[in-house]
């Protein structure tokens, strides 16, 4: 499949848009300081904090706490890495008491209850094995990324 664009250009702080990318979701999800900060609270409940795992490939500039390129944007394929829902509507940008995990936000996947953090990172004793995966990615400029 061929490399996609997208522009961030009108995202805002807190929003997620989702682009196409090889027939699958891929979220881009703009976080705030809040957002960022949550992930030092998560570190000790998700799986694979560093994401060390090698299931698949990830790339070297995801192998990190906030698993991205810039702490303040993450790009993740938007499929549960258990077997493969989207738990792309059940994004909630902050805090939820009603929700396991001490939630600070995050997805939550539909099909069996899998979590993962604001960084995509599972949280442990859930079904899905891994953290979501995070596609090839560049920056084109501050506001263009190509995807692929
Ligand atoms: Fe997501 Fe099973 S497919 S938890």
């Amino acid at each position: 499949g061929a490399p996609v664009e997208a522009d961030i250009s009108a995202l805002e702080p807190g929003q997620k848009m989702t682009v196409e990318w090889r027939g699958k979701p891929v979220w881009i999800l703009k976080r705030t300081p809040e957002m960022i900060a949550s992930l030092k609270h998560t570190d000790g409940e998700v799986a694979d904090p560093n994401s060390k795992r090698t299931a698949y490939p990830i790339p070297e500039y995801a192998k990190n706490e906030t698993r991205s390129i810039k702490p303040e944007v993450l790009v993740v394929v938007g499929i549960c890495t258990h077997l493969g829902c989207s738990p792309g509507d059940k994004f909630t940008p902050g805090p939820q008491p009603s929700l396991p995990d001490d939630w600070q936000g995050g997805f939550l996947c539909p099909c069996h209850g899998s979590t993962f953090d604001l960084a995509g990172r599972v949280f442990k004793n859930k079904p899905a094995p891994d953290n979501l995966e995070v596609p090839p990615h560049m920056y084109l400029s501050d506001t263009r990324l190509l995807i692929g």
